[in-house]
């Protein structure tokens, strides 16, 4: 199949994502075909090819790109929810930045395809927060936010002006044991676990009864892979799909954990997240994405939970 012959680049490859990716991408295509490249190595040993790249430096990214004949490129680099809020001018410069490089780089057909993730981020206070649609209201509070938003209209634009086959998902937030999240509002639902089993106990930085879309890293991975996989044809949205997996509160997952820790203890210390969170919906409707390419996640909170235990201990 035509996909086997991918040369792939994974910009932002040693983060939460980057490096579960590496790793599924790499047993797809092979090692060789999956090179990888961040501001720093990957703190988990990789047969892959790592580059050093900063992806505001555009004729570096170029330079690779040429290098090693990438076709595809997954851009993870990005500056998040809550570290972006506490530098809002380099996370906008960063995260806009660095996508028009690369959709440059695809308008002047250096790559075949583009992967960039947005975000639940993109939807704000206004925005119906249960069961939230495709399409619906959108006043994004947070910078990250702004620029996921801004970030779909450009991909969208890139793709009816030229033609450029860019894809996207709102990922919501992803919850897996091989990485720690670097800087997001829903990170705490991967740091309770590794609390839970250190110390059985957890100090929330959100309230009991936030309710937020998450989902598995391992669905997160696989949707990722198939919208890339699917034919051109079948993306009929160019701006970024709607991803749905699990909705839940800290005090709804902290019951679930104390099912496998009895002792284990959640308390609350809302901080400036909260009002991120508050900003966000609380679940997903991915209608379209499973009509467009056939999404499905696999994925509840005890399927998730017991996973995650099993595989931290
Ligand atoms: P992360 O912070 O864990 O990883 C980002 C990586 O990018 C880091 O390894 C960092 O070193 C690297 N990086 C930062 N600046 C760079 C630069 N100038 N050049 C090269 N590399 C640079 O983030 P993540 O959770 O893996 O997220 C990846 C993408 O997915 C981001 O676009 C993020 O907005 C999006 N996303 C993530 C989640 C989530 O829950 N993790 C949810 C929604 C969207
Ligand atoms: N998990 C991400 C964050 O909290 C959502 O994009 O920033």
């Amino acid at each position: 199949m035509s996909f086997q012959k991918e040369k792939i680049l994974i910009i932002g490859a040693s983060g939460q994502i980057g490096i579960e990716l590496t790793e599924t991408l790499s047993k797809i295509y092979g090692n060789d075909c999956v090179i990888i490249s961040d501001l720093n190595p990957p703190i988990n040993s990789t047969n892959n090819t790592f580059e050093k790249l900063d992806a505001l430096d555009k004729n570096a990214l170029f330079d690779l790109v040429k290098k090693y004949s990438i076709t595809q490129v997954y851009h993870l680099a990005a500056m998040l929810s809550a570290t972006g809020e506490k530098n809002p001018m380099f996370a906008w410069k960063l995260n806009m930045e660095s996508l028009f490089h690369l959709l440059d780089l695809a308008k002047e057909k250096h790559i075949k395809q583009l992967y960039w993730p947005s975000s639940i981020a993109v939807f704000g206070p206004s925005t119906p927060a249960e069961n939230t649609p495709q399409y619906t209201v959108m006043e994004p509070s947070t910078i990250y936010g702004i620029s996921k938003q801004a970030g779909e209209r450009w991909c969208e634009w890139y793709f009816k002006k030229y033609q450029v086959d860019v894809r996207s998902l709102r990922y919501p937030g992803l919850i897996g044991w091989k990485s720690s999240p670097g800087g997001g509002t829903t990170d705490y639902a991967v740091h309770i676990f590794h609390e839970a089993i250190k110390t059985q106990q957890y100090e929330c930085f959100l309230s009991e009864s936030t309710a937020l879309p998450m989902m598995h890293m391992e669905d997160a991975i696989r949707a990722t892979i198939e919208i890339m996989q699917a034919p051109a044809e079948k993306i009929k949205i160019r701006s970024s799909y709607n991803l749905s997996g699990i909705s839940f509160t800290p005090k709804q997952i902290a019951e679930e954990i104390k099912k496998y820790i009895p002792d284990f203890k959640i308390s609350y210390k809302p901080d400036f997240r909260q009002a991120i969170a508050d900003s966000w919906p609380k679940s997903i409707n991915d209608d379209e994405t499973k009509k467009d390419w056939g999404w499905k996640e696999k994925y509840d909170l005890p399927k998730l939970v017991k996973n995650m235990l099993e595989n931290i201990k």
